[in-house]
């Protein structure tokens, strides 16, 4: 059943062909994969809710959607320059306060601030740079995505049978993927993979996202449960683990969806590779390790509640972190667009990713 892969977001320009006024229009992926549906954001509020509410969610698409988010904000001003420049850093200062864990989403907003507070001449001059700035942090994840895949692809074997985790796919990213993307051009590069993707707790985003996406473009998938994942590869099941990641410190500390943890301390017991696989906008060099990463916790009822009825008692006590951090120690390598970092640690991410 391969097809076409879903565009996770884009920039709608008005219907007279101008791209100013625009409006972000998203995958909603609350609805996938039962339907897909289009949600459109006309202005910061919206995209904030988008970003909240996980319709647009996975760290590079966050960072595309603010950036686009920041854009909606300054073409509501329609004013002189001082207007537009002042709506537009308002704008970067509430999508910021949307989800506090993927970096993506702050480093695709630094870039915006940086647009916003440039030289222009008028205020729609500004107005054109910021949607320039936004489409390039866009076109900029194609490229950095494609990079990952060519780089993750040579490390899998041939056949492979690849475990993975949440969603770092197409869906999370503006096209491609981290995670699936290296499967992705590891299946573009002829190679015979299989992908065992884990449902994801609380919200299903291996089970709705991953399987759908995988599914859509040919690759062979099989769902199961995160606890059924160790016992996976006790069986022999399992050749590898790749994951995505929504922050990595500097020492090489890895922030990625709840459940990812337990995976490379499984793969560990295991004798099986651990990799991440990430952009270069997903690291957080001002961060010495993951402690300091800050895990978003949710609402009580992803917990106590499956497919909208009640699983729990009432007023039972509930944890719903979002993310984990699993420790450098336990991650094989880690994939980036400038090549990969292995072993994992301060001195080869610094000479991979060239900045300190
Ligand atoms: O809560 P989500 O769905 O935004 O979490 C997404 C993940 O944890 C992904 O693995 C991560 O963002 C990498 S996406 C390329």
């Amino acid at each position: 059943m391969a097809g076409e892969p879903l565009e996770t977001l884009r920039w709608r320009g008005a219907p007279d062909g101008a791209s100013l006024p625009g409006a972000l229009e998203l995958v909603d992926q609350r609805a996938l994969p039962l339907r897909v549906e289009t949600l459109r954001c006309e202005d910061v509020e919206a995209t904030w809710e988008a970003i909240r509410a996980l319709a647009v969610r996975g760290a590079p698409a966050i960072g595309v959607a603010a950036a686009y988010g920041v854009v909606l904000g300054a073409q509501a001003a329609r004013g002189d320059l001082a207007d537009v420049r002042g709506a537009a850093l308002a704008a970067a200062e509430r999508l910021a306060t949307s989800r506090p864990t993927a970096v993506n989403l702050f480093w695709a907003l630094d870039r915006m601030r940086h647009a916003a507070e440039g030289f222009a001449t008028s205020g729609h001059a500004l107005l054109v740079a910021l949607l320039a700035e936004a489409r390039a942090i866009h076109d900029e994840d194609r490229a950095m995505c494609r990079a990952i895949g060519a780089h993750g692809a040579r490390l899998l074997p041939d056949p492979a049978r690849v475990l993975t985790h949440c969603n770092a796919g197409g869906l999370a990213t503006a096209e491609h993927g981290t995670a699936l993307g290296v499967i992705y051009s590891a299946v573009a590069a002829g190679k015979r993979v299989e992908v065992l993707a884990c449902e994801t707790r609380p919200l299903l985003q291996g089970a709705r996202l991953t399987a759908f996406e995988l599914r859509a473009r040919g690759v062979p998938v099989t769902l199961l449960t995160d606890g059924m994942a160790a016992f996976a590869m006790q069986r022999g099941r399992v050749d590898a683990v790749i994951v995505g990641a929504d922050r990595i410190a500097r020492n090489g500390d890895v922030a990625n969806k709840i459940g990812t943890y337990a995976h490379a301390v499984a793969a560990r017991r295991h004798g099986l590779p651990f990799y991440v696989a990430a952009p270069s906008s997903t690291f957080d060099l001002s961060l010495e390790g993951g402690g300091s990463i800050p895990i978003e916790e949710r609402a009580p009822e992803e917990v106590t509640t499956f497919a909208g009825v009640r699983t729990a008692p009432e007023d039972v006590a509930v944890w719903n972190p979002a993310f984990d951090v699993t420790p450098a120690e336990l991650v094989t390598a880690i994939i980036t667009e400038r090549g990969v970092i292995s072993p994992v640690g301060e001195d080869a991410l610094l000479a991979v990713l060239g900045r300190g």
